[in-house]
């Protein structure tokens, strides 16, 4: 076959492995065979010898004709790969951003937390400061300090969960009064706290027991404290949180660390005193456990009971959120149901 043939067929030839190819690997291959440094153009360039001198120059030049054609044809070919493969590719990462988009799932805060934040600020804007005591208390701060002896009755109501003789969880938060009146220096000024924190019973749960719940204990203590000031600091707890509207009446009760001992009861919420299943007809509802401090509370931490005298108040929250939000379950607050939670995202502020 002469050269002229030969260009004739690797024309056809080429151009036809150029147009199969169809990913760039294939096309550089092509590329290299037809017209790179040992490719088919350069071939035949190196047989020119064969040629007859007068044909030499017209070889050559078709053979530049073609590696310009070549050339032109596979730059072409790859141009066109490059955006085929864009292409796929924007396809198969193609996004609709008409679907609905995934709805985050953002808490809220607790309701006891809701009334429990409301209250701390309140009372600090009363001069109150807030503390915290250990939930593993001693038997000595959480009972004896508080005049509740070893062999006290009151101790049946508050039977708990023990870690060893002296260490338990606390059952109540009263026990924070005695930490901190251990600690006060009345040289400067007044004592007036408010110690929140959660609290444990060996009690079999139901709609209203939990073994575990939350009380703010409430503590004031100086010189000529009287059982007004207690009472006009009760009133007001309950108007700022049940509102302006509910009654409030205080009955005599014991604890060990008042003399004398009160309940509060507030107008019923949901016949407004009138009668209901909810108060059990009797028109009111317990919400918190006061008094003035024993005078063995205060001397038992090291405070002369003759010049100085207080008063104290023990709110359990989860009732305060109960009747606030008319709740019927305690246990709602513990079980972590977002769907409970997420009702009181209006309360909160
Ligand atoms: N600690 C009591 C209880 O758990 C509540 C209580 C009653 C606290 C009277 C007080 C108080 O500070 O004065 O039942």
């Amino acid at each position: 076959m002469d050269l002229f043939d030969k260009l004739k067929e690797l024309h056809e030839e080429g151009l036809n492995q150029i147009n199969k190819a169809k990913d760039e690997k294939t096309l550089n291959d092509v590329r290299v065979e037809l017209v790179g440094r040992k490719g088919e153009l350069t071939k035949i360039l190196h047989s020119m010898r064969e040629v007859a001198p007068e044909n030499r120059r017209e070889v050559g030049q078709k053979v530049n004709e073609l590696r310009d054609l070549f050339n032109a044809q596979l730059d072409e070919a790859k141009e066109k790969i490059v955006k085929a493969v864009l292409a796929k590719k924007l396809e198969d990462e193609k996004i609709d951003v008409t679907l609905p988009g995934r709805e985050a799932h953002l808490g809220s805060k607790h309701p006891i937390n809701i009334i429990l934040d409301d209250l701390e600020s309140y009372f600090i804007g009363m001069g109150y400061r807030v503390v915290q005591g250990p939930e593993i208390e001693t038997d000595h701060y959480c009972f004896e300090m508080m005049n509740i002896p070893k062999d006290h009755p009151a101790r049946d109501m508050q039977a708990t969960f023990y870690i060893d003789s002296e260490d338990l969880l606390r059952t109540q938060t009263s026990g924070d009064q005695a930490r901190v009146l251990e600690k006060h220096d009345f040289s400067k000024g007044p004592l007036k706290m408010v110690g929140p924190g959660k609290v444990y019973r060996r009690d079999d749960d139901d709609a209203t027991h939990s073994h575990q719940f939350m009380q703010m204990e409430g503590l004031v203590v100086d010189k000529n404290i009287t059982m007004s000031d207690l009472k006009g600091t009760l009133e007001m707890i309950s108007k700022h949180v049940f509102g302006q509207d509910r009654e409030t009446r205080l009955r005599p009760s014991y604890f060990p660390f008042t003399e004398p001992s009160v309940e509060m009861d507030v107008s019923c919420f949901n016949c407004d005193g009138k009668g209901c299943p909810i108060c059990k007809y009797t028109g009111w509802i317990e919400v918190l456990g006061a008094g003035m401090v024993h005078p063995n509370v205060l001397e038992n931490a090291g405070i002369d009971s003759t010049v100085y005298g207080g008063f104290a108040f023990g709110v359990g929250l989860d009732r305060f959120a109960i009747l606030k939000y008319g709740i019927d379950d305690i246990r709602d607050f513990y079980t972590n149901d977002v769907r409970f939670l997420e009702q009181f995202r209006k309360e909160e502020r």
